[in-house]
């Protein structure tokens, strides 16, 4: 819990919705932080005297935009995929490699055999980068345990990375990611476990609970269930919605008024008018197009139609091992047919909303000092510049890290 006087700020990104335009720019700015919080922001020359004891940052003119929220990543993981990888490249499908018992069921053997230390140290290898490239909250799933003890040994290292590294972790129970090897044939049987031993265990060491609700996954009514027992114990709700076909998986989220729907391959114009009725959310993961070479999701339609939309790296060793929020702006941009107003307001404000918080994700008094400073003089050299290093700062509770 820092204090800090960030001066010379160029452009500042503010997210405010009390100023202009749906990114809240400010000119000339300075931002005051004292006990980690944000108590004042304006233009430098309408500063209040009294802050300037406070211990100052410089940006040197550079642009400023509220740290990045990453809301939908897998990170807690043993092993790699590469091979996969290969082997996808060489033509046989996501799908194909799943039913053979590869794809998540090998990150799920790797995950079980991994001691707590080691796992640890790869997640906490895995934040720093995000955190260094400007993510200051990041959202982690369970779902490569899919046994009681690995679920909650996955939550337990959540909770670790939340207390050891200055990022904040918000803990997702994913226990129905796929049905487990050794319960192929008995599916029901493990949707009964998910429901009960697993919920009893991993909910009180997570926020959210999540369902992969598609047709190489678990069903709607399977989804519902599960969903249905994580909100009795208190969670709020996400899913990994219509990503391979058309399920019925967002109509689902809005009937339960799940905080995000994800991914919405193949949501429908209805499907997105039903959840915007319902507040939820729709978490877009432009970097699983990408690394899977799969047509993009028209971020403008989703958009356009009112519903409220976030990014997210969705950081997992399978379909997407990307972990930076700028090059998901960039991807954004360009192939998704969103500005890049709007892809960074989704980056920040839009994916803080999907995890339901309100202090974080602009840059306005009362919410969390959490900044990142470009080294560059506008937001657009994001996207622009997608394999440049941008951020030359990141301010996490007022602290430079
Ligand atoms: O969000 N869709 C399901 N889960 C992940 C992939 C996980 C994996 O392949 O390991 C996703 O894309
Ligand atoms: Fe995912």
């Amino acid at each position: 819990m820092s204090d800090l006087l960030l001066t010379n700020i160029g452009q500042l990104v503010s997210n405010d919705p009390d100023r202009d335009g749906l990114l809240g720019i400010v000119d000339a700015a300075a931002v005051a932080i004292t006990d980690g919080s944000i108590v004042w922001v304006g233009g430098e020359a309408q500063l209040p005297p009294d802050y300037l004891d406070l211990p100052i940052h410089d940006a040197s003119g550079a642009a400023v935009v509220p740290g990045f929220v990453d809301a939908h990543t897998h990170i807690v993981f043993a092993g790699d995929r590469s091979e996969e990888f290969a082997r996808r490249l060489a033509g046989e499908t996501y799908e194909e490699i799943l039913a053979a018992g590869g794809g998540i069921l090998s990150t799920v053997e790797a995950t079980r055999a991994a001691g707590g230390t080691e796992l640890f140290a790869e997640a906490a290898a895995r934040a720093s980068r995000m955190l260094a490239s400007g993510t200051t909250t990041v959202e982690v799933k369970s779902g490569y345990g899919l046994d009681v003890d690995t679920e909650a040994k996955q939550l337990g290292v959540a909770a670790r990375l939340d207390a050891e590294l200055p990022i904040d972790v918000v803990p997702t129970f994913l226990g129905a990611h796929v049905v487990p090897a050794e319960y192929r044939g008995r599916r029901d049987e493990y949707v009964d476990l998910v429901c009960t031993w697993m919920m009893e265990a991993c909910a009180p060491l997570a926020t959210f609970c999540d369902v992969f609700c598609d047709e190489a996954a678990f069903t709607v009514d399977e989804t519902r269930r599960i969903l249905e027992a994580a909100a009795e114990r208190g969670l709020a709700l996400r899913i990994h919605a219509d990503q391979l076909g058309r399920v019925g998986a967002a109509e689902l989220a809005a009937e339960l008024a799940a905080a995000s729907a994800d991914h919405l391959d193949h949501a429908t114009p209805e499907d997105l008018a039903e959840l915007r009725n319902a507040g939820t959310v729709a978490v877009l993961l432009p970097g699983v197009s990408f690394s899977m070479r799969l047509r993009y999701p028209d971020g403008r339609a989703i958009w356009d139609s009112g519903v409220t939309v976030a990014l997210a790296t969705d950081c997992n060793p399978g379909t997407a091992w990307i972990e930076t929020m700028p090059f998901v702006i960039a991807l954004a941009s360009l192939h998704m047919g969103l500005t890049p107003e709007e892809s960074l307001w989704a980056a920040t404000r839009g994916a803080a909303e999907s995890l339901l918080l309100t202090d974080r994700g602009h840059i306005i008094p009362g919410a969390l000092g959490d900044l990142v400073v470009l080294d560059a003089p506008s937001y657009l050299h994001i996207p622009y510049r997608p394999d440049s290093e941008i951020v030359a700062s990141v301010i996490k509770r007022g602290a430079i890290v």
